[in-house]
């Protein structure tokens, strides 16, 4: 398949990347030149927002949008993808600022995207890998993941993966309205909708590596709710499939039931 996406609108979070604002832009407009870019800075006290603004002074591909306060990755991206899906961008990608996903890398998600719905970057589908990332993290990371495919019987390996790419009619598809995930399991949500949607979404291996300057905003609540979300979700899931099953079974009493009492013929 080889049709036109569209413009490529990459959103990019930031809490805090001051210095790593700088690095993260030039990379992604020396790797993928015709992608436009959005900062979706949530008030940064380091300033990030104000030097974002001076990129986006200088450069047309580059636009800033300003929300009032700390509200979480998730939320910075919805307001992102509202934003590009209004001025009808084909294409819209999620990425950190702090350089853990290559935006040389950005290319192979765009090509498989060609094929696929959604594509999401992955460390753990083979070719995929770590790079400086501590011990700790990994074993959440995998665990999350062998958790996430548990609870939701889904194929993916790296079901928290934040570098994926969207065809824009797949976000207008998935309900994004009805999101509540704060933290990182907003991108389980989002590949979850996706795959419940019928989409086809598409794992390519990258290369993660851990960010050299500022701080991750991984916490224990973020952990806790994607914990929590995925085994509601999975508690839901599995009830509905019973429901299915038993639904399943029952027409065939019901007609047995309906000729009996209504004495058809033969
Ligand atoms: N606007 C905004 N508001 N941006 C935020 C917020 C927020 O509240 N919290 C985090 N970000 C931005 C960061 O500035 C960064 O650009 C990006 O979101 C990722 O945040 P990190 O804090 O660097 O995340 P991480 O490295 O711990 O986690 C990464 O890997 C996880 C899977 O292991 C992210 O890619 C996660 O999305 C992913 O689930
Ligand atoms: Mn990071």
């Amino acid at each position: 398949m080889s049709d036109d996406l569209g413009r490529v609108l990459v959103v990019i979070p930031t809490y805090n990347e001051r210095e790593n604002i700088d690095m993260i832009t030039s990379r992604l407009r020396a790797a993928v030149p015709e992608a436009h870019i959005l900062i979706a800075d949530d008030n940064s006290p380091d300033g990030t927002g104000r030097r974002a603004d001076e990129l986006a002074a200088t450069d047309d591909h580059i636009q800033v949008l300003h929300r009032l306060g700390k509200e979480g990755l998730g939320a910075a991206y919805l307001a992102g993808f509202a934003w590009g899906l209004e001025r009808g961008y084909g294409v819209i990608v999620e990425l950190d600022a702090d350089g853990s996903h290559q935006p040389e890398q950005l290319p192979l998600l765009l090509d498989a995207l060609r094929d696929a719905d959604m594509v999401k970057g992955s460390r753990w589908v083979p070719g995929g890998k770590i790079v400086n990332w501590p011990k700790s993290r990994e074993l959440i990371s995998k665990s999350g993941s062998l958790w996430t495919r548990m609870m939701l019987g889904i194929p993916l390996k790296d079901a928290t993966g934040g570098f994926n790419a969207f065809r824009a009619d797949t976000l207008r598809g998935i309900e994004l309205d009805r999101i509540a995930s704060a933290g990182y399991c907003f991108q389980i949500d989002l590949a979850w909708r996706s795959l419940k949607a019928g989409y086809r979404v598409v794992e390519v291996p990258i290369t993660f590596v851990e960010r050299e300057y500022g701080q991750s905003k991984m916490s224990q609540k973020i952990v806790a709710e994607a914990l929590l979300r995925t085994t509601w979700w999975g508690m839901k899931h599995r009830s509905g499939q019973l429901r299915d099953l038993a639904a399943h079974a029952r027409p065939g009493k019901n007609k047995a039931r309906i000729g009996k009492n209504h004495h058809e013929l033969p």
